[in-house]
């Protein structure tokens, strides 16, 4: 089990990086997840993401594939699809404006992705170690949007199909920082509301599917 006692599907997810090479996911399925996407809110609701859809076999795919850093190549190919996110910072012939805003926008649309994912049984695990300008070239991104990362989702697999380098990241200790260090009332001094410092470190394996 998972150390924290929030909602699920926040409370089940995690990033697995063995992914079943034979799993499907259809049309229907990906589309739900794009919903998902479709219905974050945003400033101003500009919606500011768009999707490039992988799907393993599919064109997009080999050129993601082939963009891919050497420490994602791979686990990241035996997805069932890849959502490559995108963000569009200006209209069309502009110059880019300030990115804060619309990279938040993107990241919560991709959370809401990565959740539906795990209401659906799947898993997602985002990433962005790949090459963005050579993914945004071959695949015909405009200078007023930018590649910012992407979500693999599938069926979790099996380890011994895998390389052992690729199935050892899937029992790494999960961390996090305790909450003293990340609420504040004032920049490096803890909201007095937290409760005692619960768990940091989800136990092994805390991965039951
Ligand atoms: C924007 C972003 C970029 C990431 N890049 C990579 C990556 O290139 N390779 C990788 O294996 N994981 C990547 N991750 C996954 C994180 O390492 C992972 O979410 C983090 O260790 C927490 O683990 P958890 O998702 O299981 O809670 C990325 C996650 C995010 C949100």
């Amino acid at each position: 089990m998972n150390p924290v006692d929030i909602a699920e599907p926040l409370h089940s997810r995690w990033s697995p990086s063995v992914f079943d090479d034979h799993h499907v996911l259809d049309d229907q399925q990906v589309t739900r997840l794009l919903e998902a996407a479709q219905w974050a809110p945003s400033a101003g609701n500009r919606q500011p993401w768009r999707y490039l859809v992988a799907v393993r076999g599919s064109a997009t795919h080999d050129v993601l594939v082939r963009h891919l850093s050497r420490g994602n190549s791979g686990w990241v190919p035996r997805a069932s699809a890849v959502l490559i996110s995108v963000a569009v910072l200006a209209e069309e012939g502009e110059e880019p404006g300030d990115p804060t805003i619309p990279a938040h926008d993107v990241g919560q649309a991709s959370a809401h992705l990565t959740l539906q994912a795990r209401a659906m049984g799947l898993h997602a695990h985002q990433f962005a170690g790949f090459d963005h300008d050579g993914v945004a070239a071959a695949l015909g991104v405009p200078p007023h949007a930018r590649v910012v990362a992407a979500i693999a989702v599938g069926r979790r697999g099996d380890p011994v199909d895998v390389p052992e380098r690729d199935a050892e990241r899937d029992h790494r200790v999960r961390r996090r920082r305790p909450l003293e260090e990340t609420a504040f009332t004032r920049w490096g001094e803890a909201w007095p509301g937290l409760a005692p410092s619960g768990p940091t470190v989800a136990p092994q394996p805390g991965r039951e599917d």
